[in-house]
C-alpha cells in the first residue's frame, strides 16, 4: 500500500534510506571494515576488463560504476545499453567479467546480452532486485539488491540499493587487484556506511524542492549538467524529470555543453546543475556561468560550501550535505527524484503510471 503517501513513487524514494541501509547491510563487514561480496566459484583478482550492461536508469547505474570501477581498481570498464550491445558484435574475449544491473531480472534486451555474454564464455554477474527472475537465475554470481517491490514506473529505489552494490563490487574489485589496503577500505566501508543518513538530510530539503519545482513545472525543455559521476546522473535527472512529467528534458556532461547544447539557451531554460565541491567544482561553475550569461535560469544543487562560492545569480539552490565524492551519486538522487516527482505533480500527471512506460519491458 501507499501508505500515507500520495502516489508510490513518493513512497519508494523516502523508503531508500531503509532499503539502501538493508543492502549495504550485506555486502559491508563494519567490524573487520571490509566489503564482502557472496561467495562466488570464480577469482575477481584475475579479471582484466570489465562490461557493463543494461537498460534505462540501470545503464546510468553502469556509467557510474566505470567512474567507480576505473578509478579504485584500475581496470577498463565499458558500458553499453543492452539493446546495442547485443548487435553490435562486442569482443568479448580475455578475462572478462560481464556484468548486468536490472530491477525486474526480466528486460528483454537485458537478459539477451547476459545469455550472449554466457554464450561467450564470460563470466557473468548480476546487480538484480527480483529474486527470482529469470536473470537473477542466469548469472553466475547474484548480487541482490534489497530495495523490496518497486511499484512506481519510475525507478527510484531500486536505483540507489543498484549504485549501492555496484560501490560495493567496485571496492572488492579494488582489493581483489591489490589497488586498495586495509586503512583505504575501512575508510571507503565507513562512507559507505554514512549513505543512509546522508540521504535522510537529503530528504529532509523536500519543502525546497517541491518550491524549486514552481521554476521548472511551466518550462517546455529543461537541461541537467554534471561532471564526473554526477554526469550519468545528469542523464537520470533528465530522464526522470520526461518520464513523469513529460517535460522535454536533456542531461549532458558539463563540458560539453559549448560543444552544442549552449545553443538552446535563452531565459526560457532552468538548467540544473549537479555539482558537490571538490576538484572539479570550479570547471562546472565556469560552464554554468557560460549559460547563465546566455540567461539559463541556473538551479544549482550542491553542498554548503559549493552554494557560498557559487550560489550567487542562480534562480535557486538546493543544499545537500558535504559528502564524500563516492558517496554523492547515492545522495545527489534524492534531489533530482524529489524535483521530478513535484514537478509532475503540479502538472497534474499520471505519477505511478506515465503514459506509454511499463515497468517491466519484457519485448525488445
Ligand atoms: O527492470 P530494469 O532495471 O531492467 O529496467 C530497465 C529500464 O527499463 C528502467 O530503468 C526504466 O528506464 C525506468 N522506467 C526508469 O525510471
Amino acid at each position: 500500500t501507499k501508505g500515507n503517501y500520495r502516489h508510490f513513487m513518493l513512497k519508494e524514494i523516502h523508503e531508500q534510506p531503509v532499503v539502501v541501509a538493508q543492502t549495504l547491510q550485506s555486502y559491508l563487514r563494519p567490524v573487520e571494515a571490509k566489503v564482502a561480496l557472496p561467495q562466488m566459484d570464480f577469482d575477481l583478482s584475475a579479471v582484466e576488463r570489465v562490461v557493463i550492461v543494461a537498460c534505462g536508469t540501470a545503464s546510468y547505474v553502469g556509467m557510474i560504476g566505470k567512474y567507480w570501477i576505473e578509478s579504485l581498481a584500475r581496470l577498463p570498464v565499458e558500458v553499453d545499453v543492452a539493446s546495442e550491445f547485443r548487435y553490435r558484435e562486442p569482443v568479448l574475449d580475455g578475462k572478462l567479467l560481464g556484468v548486468v544491473v536490472s530491477q525486474s531480472g526480466e528486460t528483454a534486451d537485458t537478459l539477451a546480452a547476459l545469455q550472449h555474454m554466457q554464450a561467450a564464455g564470460v563470466m557473468t554477474a548480476g546487480i538484480v532486485n527480483v529474486p527470482t527472475s529469470s536473470m537473477a537465475r542466469t548469472v553466475d554470481l547474484l548480487l541482490p539488491t534489497h530495495a523490496g517491490p518497486e511499484i512506481g514506473v519510475a525507478s527510484t529505489k531500486a536505483f540507489t540499493c543498484q549504485l549501492a552494490v555496484m560501490a560495493a563490487l567496485a571496492v572488492n574489485l579494488a582489493r581483489a587487484k591489490g589497488r586498495l589496503d586495509g586503512d583505504a577500505e575501512r575508510e571507503l566501508v565507513a562512507h559507505l556506511t554514512e549513505v543512509p543518513a546522508y540521504m535522510n538530510t537529503a530528504l529532509a530539503a523536500e519543502a525546497a524542492i517541491e518550491a524549486v519545482a514552481h521554476h521548472v513545472s511551466q518550462a517546455r525543455d529543461v537541461l541537467y549538467l554534471g561532471r564526473g559521476p554526477e554526469y550519468p546522473m545528469a542523464l537520470e535527472g533528465a530522464l526522470k524529470l520526461k518520464e513523469i512529467s513529460y517535460i522535454h528534458a536533456e542531461g549532458y556532461a558539463s563540458g560539453e555543453m559549448k560543444h552544442g547544447p549552449i545553443a538552446l539557451i535563452d531565459d526560457s531554460v532552468p538548467l540544473i546543475v549537479l555539482a558537490p565541491s571538490g576538484p572539479l567544482f570550479d570547471k562546472t561553475v565556469s560552464n554554468m556561468q557560460e549559460a547563465r550569461a546566455r540567461g539559463a535560469r541556473v538551479i544549482l544543487i550542491s553542498d554548503a560550501a559549493g552554494i557560498a562560492e557559487a550560489g550567487e545569480g542562480t534562480v535557486a539552490t538546493i543544499e545537500m550535505p558535504s559528502v564524500h565524492p563516492l558517496i554523492a551519486p547515492l545522495v545527489y538522487a534524492v534531489p533530482i527524484q524529489l524535483l521530478a516527482y513535484h514537478v509532475a505533480v503540479l502538472k497534474g500527471t499520471d505519477v505511478d503510471q506515465p503514459r506509454n512506460l511499463a515497468k517491466s519491458v519484457t519485448v525488445e
